[in-house]
Order: structure tokens, then C-alpha cells, then sequence
């Protein structure tokens, strides 16, 4: 079945397909060092990775959904709902880096969230990231994503296994933090001396 991409929006920002449009600042954050640092894109990406990236994720696919953010016409990143079986999902983001620290994400994260559960009526909605990726998890700490277990091992970053975090969400538990963001942090498993 393929997932269709609904417009989604709150009063800041609207999600929506991506298009051939948003080809350059794809291409940039790309290939932006922080994007590289956290997250499996190749490390010789070029405008035709791009291209082809933008062809697959802009019409629906099998496994996934995927939604460009889009602040005031312009791109500021993509965020995608994997589908893994069992009416369950998992989240990838990567924002723009001149757009970080808006609180973008945080929005993204809530509106991909209640379209997992209320429209693709979904279980459960996991985050992954690796081990260390503070900011990562904030944005789904805002949607009430517990604390993050440990497992090391758990991810395949260009072909070494390494620790990982991941938490979950079902689909009947709040959608805030259960405390504050301070407490969140110290309760944070510590980070490997390699990691990041
Ligand atoms: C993680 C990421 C998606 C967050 O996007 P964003 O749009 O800046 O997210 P938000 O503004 O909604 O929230 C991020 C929060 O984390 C905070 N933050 C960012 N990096 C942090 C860090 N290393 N330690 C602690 N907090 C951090 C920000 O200050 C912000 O908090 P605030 O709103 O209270 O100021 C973005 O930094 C990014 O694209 N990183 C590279 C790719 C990546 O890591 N993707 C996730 C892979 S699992």
C-alpha cells in the first residue's frame, strides 16, 4: 500500500511534498557537517543524489511518508514516517541549518505524530538516533517521548554498528513531557567516550 502525503499544518508550519523546487537547499543540507554527523546520508553526496532523492520521496511510497517543511514557501527540511509492520513507525528528520532552533522540528514531530495515530490509526511511533543526539531527542521529548534506553549496537552508521538510543510512543500516552526538560537531560544514559 502506498502512503499517501496529506498537508499537514499548525499555525507556524505547513508540511507538505516535496517538489523539483526544493533541489539546491536539499542538496545543502545534505551535505551540511552536522546533518553527516547524525545521520546515514553518504559522505560523496552530490545534486544528482539529490534529484534522485527528491523523485523518490515527492510521490507516495510503499514504506514510507516523507514531508518537506515549509516556512513561508521556502524548504526547511524533511521529515519521514517509516512504516515497519504491526501498525508501527519510526521518525527521521534532518532540519535546514539556517532554520534550526525555532522550534520547527518540535512542530513537525507533533503533527507527523497525530497523523501517525489518528490517520494511519498506528500503535506506536519509535525514534532512533544515535547515541548522544541531544537535540534529536528534545524534539520528541516536546511530543512526549519517554527517556531513551541504551543498546549498543543498535544502528548501522556507514557500516559500523553503534550505540544507539530509542524510545517509543503508544498511541494512547500523553503528548507532553511528563517533567521538565533539566530532569530530562540528567536522566540521559551517559555517551559512549566514542560516539557522535
Ligand atoms: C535535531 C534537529 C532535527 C533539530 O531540529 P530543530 O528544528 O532545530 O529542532 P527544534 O528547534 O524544534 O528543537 C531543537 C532543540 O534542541 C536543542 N538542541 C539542539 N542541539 C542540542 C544539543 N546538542 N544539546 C542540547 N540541546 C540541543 C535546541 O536548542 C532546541 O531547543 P529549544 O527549542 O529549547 O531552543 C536538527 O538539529 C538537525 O537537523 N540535526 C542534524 C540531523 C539530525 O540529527 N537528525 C536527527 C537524526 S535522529
Amino acid at each position: 500500500m502506498a502512503f499517501e502525503i496529506p498537508l499537514l499544518s499548525d499555525d507556524t508550519l505547513l508540511l507538505r511534498q516535496h517538489t523539483a523546487a526544493d533541489l539546491d537547499a536539499v542538496y545543502t543540507r545534505c551535505v551540511d557537517p552536522v546533518s553527516v554527523q547524525w545521520t546515514t546520508i553518504p559522505l560523496d553526496y552530490t545534486p544528482d543524489m539529490a534529484q534522485e532523492y527528491l523523485e523518490t520521496v515527492s510521490a507516495p511510497q510503499d514504506n514510507a511518508v516523507s514531508w518537506a517543511l515549509d516556512v513561508a514557501g521556502s524548504y526547511a527540511g524533511t521529515i519521514d514516517l517509516r512504516f515497519e509492520g504491526a501498525a508501527s513507525g519510526s521518525l527521521g528528520f534532518v532540519t535546514s541549518p539556517e532554520y534550526r532552533g525555532r522550534g520547527l522540528m518540535s512542530r513537525a514531530v507533533r503533527l507527523a505524530v497525530v497523523h501517525a495515530f489518528e490517520d494511519l490509526d498506528w500503535d506506536v511511533v519509535t525514534w532512533k538516533a544515535n547515541a548522544g543526539n541531544t537535540g534529536s531527542y528534545k524534539t520528541v521529548w516536546r511530543c512526549g517521548f519517554p527517556q531513551p534506553t541504551a543498546v549498543p549496537y543498535l544502528l548501522n552508521h556507514r557500516g559500523t554498528m553503534v550505540e544507539g538510543w530509542i524510545s517509543s510512543l503508544g498511541r494512547n500516552e500523553a503528548r507532553e513531557p511528563s517533567g521538565s526538560w533539566a530532569d530530562a537531560v540528567q536522566a540521559l544514559p551517559s555517551v559512549p567516550a566514542n560516539a557522535g
